[in-house]
This record gives structure tokens, C-alpha cells and sequence, in this order.
């Protein structure tokens, strides 16, 4: 790592001792009516399809997140981690059930969102059955800390939520939420059963490469779909929202890099605020 970039990486990471997340599952019913646009984000199809492509990802991915530490829950003594499981359980389990709503929705607009479940479903199981319990938490925990840190941005700034439609705004504010809460728990059952350092961080670069390959391609497929692949216009936009103002990608590169300290916790970057601000804006007396 070059010296600027452990500098930033040293700046990004907030060092108090941040009390551990309540990690409170809540039980949504969204709706997604037909009557909602069909390109929800910003009215932009490069940024719908991007959240779209991490959607139809959630039903099979988040299964196998929860599979992975299931593994280990039996041999966990520390009541409060068991605690803090049973919420992360709950809470992706919920996940789940919304977004399977919202990529019916998609199915409804013209998008092939069952059939790229049903590839993405094939293609993990194959994967976790070709991984020991420890590779597939290792696994569990990279992806743990890319889904906290694209959640963590848009918390950051919440006025991303506010280019959504109302319906959108408040899945994606409730899920980005959640990642939050429970970021930790993955880390802390590998660090508690597992804990060897260089299959954490090998497994790291290998998922950083696949996350970013598989979210570009159905990215790529979603828009080809729209009609707007080469909607010069849309990808500007939104590439100036993600990489230059404000920037969601540009800003979790050093928190990304965090992962790689020997002594990284995903606690140790504070949301708290953020938190609080998202609850009390969107989730009413669910918060
Ligand atoms: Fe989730
Ligand atoms: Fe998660």
C-alpha cells in the first residue's frame, strides 16, 4: 500500500471505541405498484440498473451469507455475539423476502430478474460446495464489508435517497441501514472461529475482483435491456455521482483499503449519526 494511501486509509478509520450495534430486525411489507417509473433512481438507467444488478443478487447471496455463519453458530460461547447472530439472520433473511418484491417488480417492467436469480443461485452453489465452511466465511465477511461500506456512503449522503422514488428511498435507506447494524457479525464469528489472516485477506482480492466483474456485467445486461446502453448522457451522470460528486464510490476506497490493516474491525468507522438520521427519516415507528 502506498504511504498516501495508508494515510487515507489511517484518516478514514474513526478510532473510538464504538458501542456495539442493537441489531433490531424489522419486519417490512413493501409494495412496488407498477405505476412506479421504471428507471426509479434519479430518473437515470445506469443508476437503476446498478442497485438493479445488486438486487437480483440479494436472495441467493444473502442466503449464503447466512449459511456461512450458521455453520459456526453452534460453537459460539459469547452470549452476545449469539445475540448479535440471531439478529443478523433475521434481519438478511428480511432482506430477502423485500427484494425478491422489488425484482418482481423488475420481472413486471420487462427485466429477466427471476432467470438472473436463478443464475446467480446456481452459481453460488456452486461455489459453496466447492469451499470449506472456512473459505465460504471468509468469503461471507469480505462481502460483509463491501455491502456495509456501499451502505455506509449512501448514508452519508442522504441525498441519494431523495433521487429515488418514495417506495425505492425507503428499501434501499431500510437495507443500507441494516448492513450497518450488522456489519461486524461475519468478521467477528471468522475472527472468533476461524481467524487466519492470509485467507482473510487473499480472499479479499479474489472477491474484489468477482463483485466487481459480476455487478458490471448485470449491470451492463440490465441497461443493454433498457434500451440505454449508450445513453451517453445517463453514464455521465452517474459516473460523476459515483466517482466524482459526491462521489459513493470514490469515498469507500480508503474505507475498502481498511479491510487490508492487521488490526481492522468494522466497527471502528463510527455511523452512528447516520444511522439515527435514516431511521428517523424513513422508518418511522419501525426505527
Ligand atoms: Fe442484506
Ligand atoms: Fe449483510
Amino acid at each position: 500500500m502506498t504511504t498516501a494511501l495508508a494515510a487515507a486509509t489511517e484518516s478514514a478509520i474513526t478510532r473510538t471505541d464504538v458501542t456495539p450495534n442493537s441489531i433490531k430486525v424489522r419486519r417490512m411489507d413493501f409494495e412496488f405498484a407498477d405505476t412506479l417509473p421504471e428507471f426509479w433512481f434519479d430518473n437515470n438507467p445506469v443508476l437503476t440498473a446498478f442497485l438493479s444488478a445488486m438486487s437480483v443478487s440479494f436472495p441467493a447471496g444473502e442466503r449464503y451469507f447466512i449459511d456461512s455463519v450458521r455453520h459456526f453458530q453452534a460453537r459460539i460461547d459469547n452470549a452476545e455475539l449469539k445475540e448479535q447472530i440471531r439478529g443478523f439472520i433475521g434481519q438478511e433473511a428480511n432482506h430477502t423476502k423485500e427484494h425478491i418484491a422489488l425484482n418482481r417488480f423488475m420481472d413486471r417492467k420487462g427485466y429477466p430478474a427471476t432467470a438472473m436469480e436463478n443464475f446467480v443461485r446456481k452459481g453460488i452453489t456452486w461455489v459453496q460446495r466447492r469451499s470449506s465452511p472456512e473459505e465460504n466465511l471468509a468469503r461471507t465477511a469480505a462481502l460483509e464489508h463491501f455491502t456495509a461500506i456501499i451502505a455506509g456512503s449512501f448514508l452519508d449522503h442522504p441525498e441519494l435517497f431523495e433521487k429515488m422514488a418514495p417506495e425505492l428511498a425507503q428499501i434501499w435507506a431500510w437495507h443500507s441501514i441494516e448492513e450497518v447494524e450488522h456489519r461486524s457479525v461475519a468478521f467477528d464469528v471468522y475472527k472468533s472461529e476461524v481467524n487466519d489472516e492470509k485467507l482473510r485477506l487473499r480472499t479479499m482480492v479474489k472477491v474484489t475482483f468477482i463483485f466487481a466483474l459480476v455487478n458490471s456485467v448485470r449491470t451492463l445486461m440490465l441497461l443493454n435491456i433498457s434500451g440505454h446502453l449508450f445513453n451517453a448522457r445517463a453514464w455521465l451522470k452517474s459516473l460523476n455521482l459515483m466517482w466524482g460528486r459526491p462521489g459513493v464510490f470514490r469515498r469507500i476506497v480508503p474505507h475498502y483499503f481498511a479491510y487490508y490493516r492487521k488490526d481492522f474491525h468494522p466497527a471502528q468507522h463510527d455511523y452512528h449519526d447516520q444511522v439515527e438520521a435514516a431511521k428517523s427519516r424513513y422508518l418511522g415507528d419501525k426505527a
